[in-house]
């Protein structure tokens, strides 16, 4: 009877050791957003896609449409609801996600991320994470948002 007990008492604390460290390492190894460098485990683009170099030019009216969609008009959201206003990845949203939304401010992370890539992933999303596929925006408005994002880099 009194071994049974203590048994039963040695297998509870086990079960709250294991607990306590799943939420610990959860806690622990969860990315943060707004984290620079960023790691990034994104999938990438078909090499045709990937190579592609943005068409348009970085003049007022592509920047501003870009800041247009990327603030405001993206359907079926803009991209600061997750990614934030000025890009650093750290919108009202975007808490909810494990990886984080990408920190467009971040150099290090966003810089060795080409147009093609960046064109890709708004196209047609990032499986298995947050970024949704913005099936409604057009290429060329897809390279405005490109044009805007790389305005958001911090030096
Ligand atoms: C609902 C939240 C959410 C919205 C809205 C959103 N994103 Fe994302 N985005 C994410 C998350 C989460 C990731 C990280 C995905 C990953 O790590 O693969 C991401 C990643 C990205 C990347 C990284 C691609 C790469 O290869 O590193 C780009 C570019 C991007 N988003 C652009 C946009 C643009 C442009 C918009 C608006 C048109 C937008 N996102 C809207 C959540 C969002």
């Amino acid at each position: 009877m009194r071994r049974q007990r203590r048994v039963r008492i040695w297998v509870r604390g086990i079960m709250v050791f294991f607990a306590g460290g799943l939420f610990l390492g959860s806690s622990v190894w969860a990315e943060e957003s707004g984290q620079c460098p960023q790691p990034r485990f994104t999938g990438k683009a078909p090499d045709a896609v990937y190579n592609l170099k943005n068409p348009l030019e970085p003049n007022p009216e592509n920047l501003s449409a870009g800041e247009v969609l990327f603030q405001n008009r993206a359907k079926p959201m803009p991209c600061k609801m997750c990614h934030g206003v000025k890009g650093d990845g750290q919108g009202p949203m975007s808490k909810g996600f494990d990886p984080p939304p990408r920190n467009f401010t971040c150099a290090q992370t966003i810089n060795g991320v080409p147009d093609g890539q960046l064109f890709w992933i708004i196209q047609n999303g990032s499986p298995g994470t947050g970024m949704l596929a913005f099936k409604s925006l057009k290429d060329d408005q897809v390279w405005q948002v490109v044009l805007f994002i790389r305005k958001l880099v911090q030096p």
